[in-house]
C-alpha cells in the first residue's frame, strides 16, 4: 500500500488510490521541512518555472495561511500553473487577489453569506433536500452524484444568486467543464496520455483554452443578462447586491461580476458535492459510524460533516505564490516561488489529530483545514457548506437508514479539487 517515493508533481500520482495518496503525505510530513517538489509544466506561453514547495504540516499551512503579505494569491491560487492572462481573465475572482482589493470585493460578497442570511435560506434548503429524496423513492437509486449530490449545491448557489431554475443544467454542464480541466473525460485527452506525461501537452492547450473560454463566456453571459434585469429591477438576491454594490464609490464592473459568478459556481458547487458522495463512501465503508450517527441524528450529523470534510478533504490544495523572500517551516522561500498548501495532508496530521485515518463522527475537537486556514481568504461560504450537507445528509439517512454506495467511485483526475464523478447506491 505505501508508496513514498510517488510523486505530487505528477498527474498520475492523483489517479492512485486515496490510501496511497495518504501514505506519500504521511512520509512528507516525516521530513525535517517542507520539501520542493519538481513537475511537469508543458505549458506553452507561460513561464516555465518547474517546482513547489509541498507544505504538508498543519501548524504550516495555518502559519503561511495567516501571513498573507508573504504567501499571496496573486497572480493564481487554483492552478499551479501561471495562467496566460487570456485564460485568467476568465477565473478566479477574489480567490485570486490579495490586500485591500481583495477585501473590498469580499465584502460586498460577504453580506450574502452572513449567518443571518444563511439562516434564512434553511427552508429553501429543506425544501430541494426533500424533493431530491422523493425523486429518489420515485426514480429508484442509479448514480448518487448526478441524482443527489451534484443536485441540490448547484440549486442552492443559483438561489442565493438569482439564477433561475431552467439555466441549472447550463450552470451545471460549465461547472463540470472548469474544474475538470485536467480529467480525460471533461478534456477528451486520453487517460494513458495523462498518466504516461503528467499533465496535458502543448498540443491540447489550445483546445482546452477553448472550451473554458466558451464556458466562462456562456457564464458570464448569463449571469450579465441577469445583472441587466437587476439594475432596472432589484430583487432578494446576490446578483442585485452585486450590481448595486458600491465598492468604495464604484460600481462592480459587469466582468467583475461575471468572474466572481464563476468563481461561486466553482468553490460553491463542486466542492459540496464531493462532501455528498464521500459522506456516503464514508458512511458506507463504516457502518459502526453510521449506526452511531442513526442513533441520534440531528445530534451528531454537525459532527458528522466536519470529520468528512476533514477526512476526504474536497479541496485538497490552494497555492500561495511568495512575495518576498522568508521562509515557512524551516524552508527558505524567494520571491515569486510556488507554494502549495496541501489541507488534505494537514489534516491527517498526527500531530494534532490521535489516528488521523480513522472516519470518527464523534471526534473533538476538530480543527481541521477544510475549509481553508486562518486568513482572509477562509472560505466564505463554510456556513453554507455545512448547513447543506447538514440538511440533505439528513433528508436522505431519515428516509432511507439503508443508503449505501455500491461498487468503486469514478474519481475526477485531479491535483486540486478530490472530486467524485459518478458512484452507483442502493437504498
Ligand atoms: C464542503 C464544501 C466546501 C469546501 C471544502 C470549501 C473549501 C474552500 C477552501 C479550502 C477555500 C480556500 C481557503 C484559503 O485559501 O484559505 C475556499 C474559498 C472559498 N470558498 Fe469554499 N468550500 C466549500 C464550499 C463553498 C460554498 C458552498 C461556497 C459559496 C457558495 C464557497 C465559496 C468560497 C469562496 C468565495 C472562496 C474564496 C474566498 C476568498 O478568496 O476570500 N465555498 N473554500
Amino acid at each position: 500500500m505505501t508508496a513514498p517515493t510517488a510523486d505530487p508533481g505528477h498527474l498520475a500520482f492523483w489517479g492512485r488510490p486515496d490510501a496511497e495518496r495518504a501514505a506519500t503525505f504521511a512520509a512528507l510530513r516525516r521530513q525535517d521541512r517542507p520539501r520542493w517538489i519538481p513537475f511537469r509544466n508543458r505549458m506553452p506561453f507561460v513561464p516555465t518555472d518547474d517546482r513547489f514547495l509541498a507544505v504538508v504540516r498543519h501548524a504550516d499551512v495555518v502559519a503561511a495561511s495567516r501571513d498573507p503579505g508573504l504567501f499571496g494569491n496573486e497572480p493564481t491560487a487554483a492552478s499551479l500553473y501561471d495562467l496566460p492572462p487570456y485564460l485568467a481573465r476568465y477565473l478566479g475572482s477574489m480567490i485570486n487577489m490579495d490586500g485591500p482589493r481583495h477585501a473590498r470585493m469580499r465584502k460586498v460578497v460577504a453580506r450574502a453569506f452572513s449567518p443571518r442570511l444563511i439562516a434564512r435560506l434553511e427552508d429553501g434548503v429543506r425544501a430541494r433536500a426533500q424533493r431530491i429524496v422523493d425523486d429518489v423513492a420515485a426514480r429508484g437509486p442509479g448514480d448518487v452524484v448526478a441524482q443527489v449530490a451534484g443536485r441540490l449545491p448547484v440549486q442552492v448557489v443559483c438561489d442565493v444568486l438569482g439564477i433561475p431554475e431552467d439555466q441549472h443544467p447550463l450552470v451545471t454542464r460549465h461547472g463540470e467543464t472548469l474544474v475538470g480541466f485536467s480529467d480525460p473525460e471533461h478534456t477528451g485527452i486520453p487517460r494513458e496520455y495523462l498518466l504516461r506525461h503528467g499533465s496535458p501537452g502543448p498540443q491540447h492547450v489550445l483546445p482546452g483554452s477553448l472550451r473554458i473560454i466558451r464556458a466562462g463566456h456562456d457564464l458570464t453571459t448569463l449571469v450579465r443578462r441577469i445583472g441587466r434585469d437587476r439594475l432596472r429591477e432589484p430583487r432578494d438576491d446576490l446578483v442585485s447586491t452585486l450590481v448595486h454594490a458600491d465598492v468604495d464609490g464604484e460600481r462592480l464592473t459587469p466582468r467583475e461580476v461575471g468572474t466572481l459568478f464563476i468563481l461561486l459556481v466553482l468553490a460553491g458547487s463542486e466542492t459540496t458535492r464531493a462532501t455528498l458522495a464521500h459522506a456516503l463512501r464514508l458512511l458506507t465503508d463504516h457502518p459502526e459510524q453510521r449506526a452511531l450517527l442513526l442513533d441520534d441524528l440531528e445530534g451528531r450529523l454537525p459532527g458528522a460533516v466536519e470529520e468528512v470534510v476533514r477526512h476526504a478533504s474536497p479541496v485538497i490544495q490552494f497555492r500561495r505564490t511568495a512575495t518576498g523572500d522568508g521562509e515557512i517551516g524551516g524552508t527558505p522561500v524567494r520571491k515569486g516561488d510556488k507554494v502549495l498548501l496541501f489541507y488534505t495532508s494537514a489534516n491527517r496530521d498526527e500531530d494534532v489529530f490521535a489516528e488521523p485515518d480513522r472516519f470518527d463522527l464523534t471526534r473533538s475537537p476538530n480543527p481541521h483545514l477544510g475549509f481553508g486556514g486562518p486568513g482572509p481568504h477562509y472560505c466564505l461560504g463554510a456556513n453554507l457548506a455545512r448547513l447543506e450537507v447538514r440538511v440533505m445528509l439528513g433528508a436522505l439517512l431519515a428516509r432511507f437508514p439503508q443508503v449505501r454506495a455500491v461498487g468503486e467511485p469514478e474519481m475526477l483526475l485531479s491535483s486540486f479539487t478530490h472530486g467524485v464523478k459518478r458512484m452507483r447506491f442502493a437504498v
